[in-house]
């Protein structure tokens, strides 16, 4: 059956779909030893060899979604990067996987990773809206000035955000509720109201909530929880 490249790339695990497309376009993606650079190229699921960046594309039997608690210090990746930690080093399935989306090398807390790229796409897509909660740990009071800033949204470089749902933990401890991903996000946010990050972790994603798995080990997802997040 003839299905499109993105499509066939993300039923393989290899990535997300919109993943997919920019790895098309930056020439990434052979099919039978010929690079291809259209988006709409369509790929016989019988016979074509699919090639991305070097790694023979099979379609995926079993479809599995992992919780990970990602440390401080690893970059989020599924490949080798120079001689910095990676999370794909922390995983031992023999299924390959790879990150819903990013957490900054500095942030730990919860991490999706799956080889089902339809799921990524879903939880990934901006109108979605699917809640991410962060806790964030400063140095100082944080004012209420400051709290109502974040919440109506702040200036994070030519880009405001939107409504957040933030409340005060402790003196100097901050809960964030965001709908949207923009890169380290949450940092630019609280550097926007001048507020001084020491750590960051995500402890929640949609509904499902990091618990007590201890940093750095991971866990399958129950079936009913992949399908809470489906449905959200
Ligand atoms: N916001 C950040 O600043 N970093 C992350 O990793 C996620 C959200």
């Amino acid at each position: 059956m003839l299905i499109r490249l993105n499509k066939y790339i993300a039923e393989s695990g290899y990535c997300s779909r919109r993943k997919a497309d920019e790895l098309i376009e930056s020439g990434k993606v052979f099919i039978n030893g010929k690079c291809v650079f259209e988006l709409g190229t369509k790929v016989d699921e019988e016979k074509d060899k699919v090639v991305v960046e070097g790694n023979i594309l099979n379609k995926v039997n079993k479809k599995i979604y992992l919780m990970l608690n990602k440390p401080k210090g690893y970059i989020t990746t599924n490949k080798e990067q120079f001689s910095r930690k990676a999370t794909y080093e922390l995983i031992k399935e023999n299924d390959r996987v790879f990150p819903v989306g990013r957490l900054d090398k500095d942030t730990e807390g919860l991490l999706l990773l799956t080889n089902d790229g339809e799921f990524a796409n879903l939880m990934m897509h901006p109108s979605h809206l699917i809640e991410k909660t962060y806790i964030v740990e400063t140095d100082s009071l944080i004012t209420k000035e400051k709290l109502d800033s974040l919440r109506k949204g702040v200036d994070i470089g030519g880009y405001i955000t939107k409504e957040a749902k933030v409340r005060r933990l402790s003196k100097e401890k901050l809960e964030i509720i965001i709908t949207e991903g923009k890169n380290r996000q949450v940092r630019k946010m609280c550097k926007a109201v001048d507020i001084n990050v020491l750590n960051l972790k995500r402890v929640k994603y949609g509904n499902l909530e990091l618990g007590d798995l201890k940093c750095g080990e991971y866990r399958l997802l129950k079936s009913y929880e992949v399908k809470m997040l489906k449905n959200m």
